[in-house]
């Protein structure tokens, strides 16, 4: 009898033991860089995506529509089109991009009044854009340009202070050990039938150790992919640690739509604002815990597409920036370089207007977050971070009149931020009433700042 109480007061204790140690791997204290990191990011509010990599050669080849009919073609052209490793190897030697100047685009970024840029470090082609020593197939071995494109990136975002995050895929439909192969890349390859998953997580675990030890201090890793094995074990948190060892301040989202995994800091929105119907169907769910994002494309493509002519228009991107900041997040908006290393002119116009609205309106979108408003039909309202003015963003306002619930506090001063002109206002049923006046529109997007007591 007693023996057997021993015996179930030992399996307790290993009981708790076990509950112990799975706690631990699922405890994750950021440290105080890492917060600061995430007020940095927040008050950031606005970042410019880049895929590029040895697809934009192929200009997403005359179609527009990829998988999910969104025109993701580009970078997806190796599975799309079914090209087995062998060939599709060849595109990386022709790959020269005579035309590439980092300092151009990261001034593209600043002047359109981004803080912050996210480049494709390799893509589900497993091809590296960075000087990869662990494998040759990267833009320094492999290519005829031979130069590091995300080095020299690197160095200009630090010339022109403009943070950098690393984009990179855990899918990989080009090494052999990516195996079992997921639902993506599959029978046309011309890989191995066999190979060692262990010996792929180091290999992706080797190449993040050169991403945050050869660049300097990046702002954080953007991952993507996941969703290809959904029941792998990808052991996500060993990857993590080695990034906030070397780079504690370096922020991680996984764009897997799925809930915030310990060790990850960001929640990233692939294509929807928080809390709503993304592409896959899925409502996604917002949290306060943690920083969010939203990506998304500025035509229909993420690689660079010859004949996707749907690009979004500049008040496009203004409404989309302030709806993402009025639900509380960023937004990452997306171009694809052409091959030769430009970005295309359109590109360049559009993001040129939103940074001059940008240059006006900033102080509406900058270190705001969320305002007390919730998003309404006429727009989204932010709150200022510090000085704690709200500003209305009405995007939609057929009339004169604004009507906007209140929120606890007796308004007494209303401002169009762009005149710097008194707004009329009352009160009405404790809804507050402001008058705006046909000339005091912006055709992007009207901002008035409640001051309150
Ligand atoms: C999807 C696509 C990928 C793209 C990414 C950007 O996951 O697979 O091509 O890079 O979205 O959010």
């Amino acid at each position: 009898m007693k023996q057997k109480l021993l015996i179930l007061f030992m399996i307790h204790i290993l009981g708790s033991f076990q509950i112990i140690s799975a706690q631990s791997e699922n405890n994750y204290n950021p440290t105080i860089e890492n917060i600061n990191a995430r007020k940095w990011f927040q008050d950031a509010k606005f970042g410019l995506f880049v895929h590029w990599g040895v697809y934009s050669q192929l200009a997403g080849a005359g179609q527009t529509h990829g998988l999910d009919g969104e025109g993701n073609i580009n970078e997806w052209i190796m599975d799309s089109k079914r090209i087995p490793v062998n060939r599709y190897e060849r595109l990386a030697g022709f790959f020269n991009p005579i035309h590439y100047d980092p300092s151009e685009w990261v001034k593209l970024a600043k002047d359109a009044g981004m803080k912050y840029i996210t480049f494709t470090t390799k893509h589900h082609d497993g091809f590296s854009m960075f000087g990869s020593k662990v494998t040759d197939y990267n833009i320094v071995d492999a290519t005829s340009y031979k130069k590091d494109v995300f080095g020299m990136l690197a160095e200009e975002c630090k010339e022109q202070d403009v943070k950098l995050f690393a984009y990179y895929s855990h899918l990989d439909w080009h090494h052999p050990d990516y195996w079992p192969r997921g639902r993506t890349g599959n029978n046309y390859t011309g890989r191995p039938e066999s190979g060692d998953w262990d010996k792929y997580l180091d290999y992706v675990n080797e190449q993040i150790r050169e991403i945050f030890t050869n660049y300097g201090p990046l702002a954080g890793a953007w991952f993507d992919g996941i969703w290809d094995k959904k029941d792998a074990d990808w052991q996500l948190r060993k990857t993590y640690d080695i990034i906030h060892e070397l780079q504690p301040a370096a922020l991680i989202l996984n764009n897997h739509h799925g809930d915030v995994n310990p060790g990850e800091d960001l929640k990233g929105f692939e294509r929807a604002l928080p809390g709503q119907k993304n592409f896959l169907g899925n409502k996604t769910e917002t949290t306060t815990e943690h920083p969010m994002e939203m990506c998304q494309t500025i035509n229909k493509s993420w690689g660079f597409n010859l004949v996707d002519t749907s690009f979004k228009s500049a008040k496009d991107i203004v409404h989309l920036l302030a709806k993402a900041a009025g639900n509380d997040a960023n937004l990452l908006l997306n171009v694809g370089p052409q091959p030769d290393g430009r970005i295309q002119s359109e590109f360049i116009e559009i993001l040129g207007e939103v940074g001059n609205w940008l240059k006006i309106n900033g102080e509406s979108i900058y270190a705001t977050r969320m305002g007390p408003i919730s998003p309404q039909d006429w727009g989204v309202s932010t709150i200022h971070a510090e000085n704690k003015k709200v500003y209305i963003h009405v995007l939609n306002l057929a009339g004169e009149e604004l009507s906007i619930p209140g929120f606890g506090k007796k308004v007494n001063k209303a401002t169009f931020l762009k005149s710097g002109k008194k707004a009329s206002l009352r009160y009405s049923n404790g809804n507050i009433r402001i008058r705006i006046p046909e000339n005091e529109k912006d055709e992007m997007n009207t901002v008035v700042i409640l001051e309150y007591s």
